[in-house]
């Protein structure tokens, strides 16, 4: 069987971003400064030499600290931003999720807000018309559908936001730490939405909070530390043990990806799994013999008292 096909790759990426006073002061300050040498910019790399391929039906989770890198990564997935260095290959849609509230406009109203991201997501007004209603029912957001956008509390925009992004039918979804607010009903349904769009053939990257989420969710994982790649693989449960261990380590230890240790590790636990099973096994079976041994006696004894009983019985007889 052929492997579904490539739906999205990242070739050595690495993105800058420059922080210094450039921006604030304007170009007059900007050519003094130049001239006498006071002027400063510092390059920041957010990503250094990230490289991945996803296929379709992928879902891959991203885990990082804060700063990681993670965010910004998507942002150039997305398009939003174009990577300093190196490519990144997409085919098909992107739907993307970034920041809650970004992309909407508070003085409009929740449906006017629905059709605007709509067109900016590049879908006709008539296929807008036909997924509205799908977006709102799934927002439960009826009661509110001609309220300000700014009046809706913030897990109502993320239930709005994860609607439109989800509904649009993306051939790539990417989700950026929005399916950790909302209450708990709304998550389930989410989670399930996503499942849904997955196995209709979509390809989808998540950023959570929840290690458990990703290990629920996610077929792959890439692992980003102050940009640098540690991870990227499909053995979900030891990147994310792997990544666990590493957040519960003292300070300054350094972020390790060592699938044999934990593979070994693991097959440990599983032998140790294995002879504690056997071990229960024995005993039930020791059990069991006991059990089988004290029967025979009971029936030998009884046999005995029956017979013991048939002798008095004659003696009795006889002594009449
Ligand atoms: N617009 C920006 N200008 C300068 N630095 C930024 C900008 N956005 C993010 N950064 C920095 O880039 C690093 C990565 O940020 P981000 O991609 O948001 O990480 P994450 O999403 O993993 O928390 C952080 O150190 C952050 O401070
Ligand atoms: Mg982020």
């Amino acid at each position: 069987m052929s492997k579904p096909k490539v739906m999205l790759a990242c070739q050595d990426v690495s993105i800058r971003y420059m922080v210094g006073d450039f921006k604030a002061i304007g170009l007059k300050e900007w050519v003094m400064r130049r001239l006498t040498g006071n002027y400063k910019v510092v390059d920041f790399w957010a990503d250094r030499h990230v490289s991945f391929k996803l296929r379709q039906g992928d879902m891959l989770g991203i885990i990082g600290t804060n700063g990681a890198g993670k965010s910004t990564l998507l942002k150039a997935i997305s398009g939003i931003m174009e990577p300093t260095k190196g490519r990144i290959v997409r085919r098909g849609n992107v739907s993307a999720l970034l920041e809650l509230a970004s992309g909407f406009d508070g003085d409009l109203t929740v449906k006017e807000n629905a059709y605007l991201r709509g067109a900016m997501l590049g879908y006709t007004r008539a296929f807008m018309d036909e997924t509205y209603p799908y977006i709102i029912d799934f927002s439960e957001l009826k009661a509110f559908e001609d309220s300000p956008f700014k009046q809706l509390s913030s897990g109502m925009k993320s239930r709005l936001a994860f609607a439109i992004a989800s509904l649009v039918k993306p051939e790539i979804l990417i989700l950026d730490e929005v399916l950790s607010v909302g209450d708990g009903a709304f998550k389930a349904k989410s989670e399930a939405k996503m499942r849904e769009i997955i196995t209709g053939g979509a390809t989808t990257i998540l950023v959570s909070h929840s290690i458990a989420q990703v290990r629920k969710m996610c077929n792959k994982i890439l692992w980003l530390d102050k940009g640098r790649q540690i991870a990227f693989t499909d053995d979900v449960e030891g990147a994310c043990d792997c990544y666990e261990a590493f957040l519960r380590a003292p300070a300054g230890t350094e972020p390790k990806f060592d699938p044999d240790k934990i593979a070994a590790k693991r097959a440990a636990a599983k032998a140790e799994a294995e002879r504690q099973a056997a071990e229960r096994r024995r005993q039930e079976e020791e059990r069991r013999r006991k059990a089988a041994e004290a029967a025979t006696e009971l029936a030998r004894l009884r046999a005995e008292a029956a017979k013991l009983e048939k002798v008095r019985r004659i003696l009795k007889g006889s002594g009449k």
